[in-house]
């Protein structure tokens, strides 16, 4: 079987979780698919959440991570865009539960208030939990 590819972009913040984030997704048994940022130097947060948005848009990965420094300026940023349920976890039972409520396709954490264990964490549960759909359907379908 394919394996499924998770999108994964940050800001220079986010830079070194994300390639710790990237390391975690293949052992996963996931292909990461790097959108940047490429470097530590200064960038935008908007930039790296259109790139993924847009990845996410032409069926390069049907899922995603984001990580700026405190994942707030990146998740804003990504849901702006109308197909984005992007969801700022600090903690595995928000990942969990933004999985089976919301049905979020994006998860996004702030490298400068979590630990990279917890983002680990928060990443296994995000990609192994599903949607429950049933009362949660509607309220998540009024959102696009
Ligand atoms: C960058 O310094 C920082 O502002 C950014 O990573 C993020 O925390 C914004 O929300």
């Amino acid at each position: 079987m394919p394996k499924e590819t998770i999108a994964i972009a940050s800001d220079h913040a986010g830079f070194e979780l994300k390639a710790q984030l990237k390391q975690e997704l293949a052992a996963m048994g996931f292909e990461p698919l790097d959108l940047g940022t490429e470097s530590p130097s200064s960038v935008d947060y908007p930039d790296f959440a259109n790139r993924l948005a847009a990845a996410l848009k032409d069926g390069q990965a049907k899922r995603g991570v984001l990580i700026c420094g405190t994942g707030i300026g990146i998740s804003m940023a990504a849901n702006r865009h109308r197909h984005i349920r992007a969801a700022l976890v600090h903690d595995v039972t928000s990942a969990r539960l933004t999985r089976q409520h919301n049905n979020a396709n994006v998860l996004c954490l702030g490298a400068r208030l979590i630990g990279a264990d917890v983002a680990k964490d928060c990443l296994k549960v995000f990609l192994t939990t599903d949607f429950e759909g049933g009362r949660h359907e509607n309220r998540v379908a009024k959102m696009s």
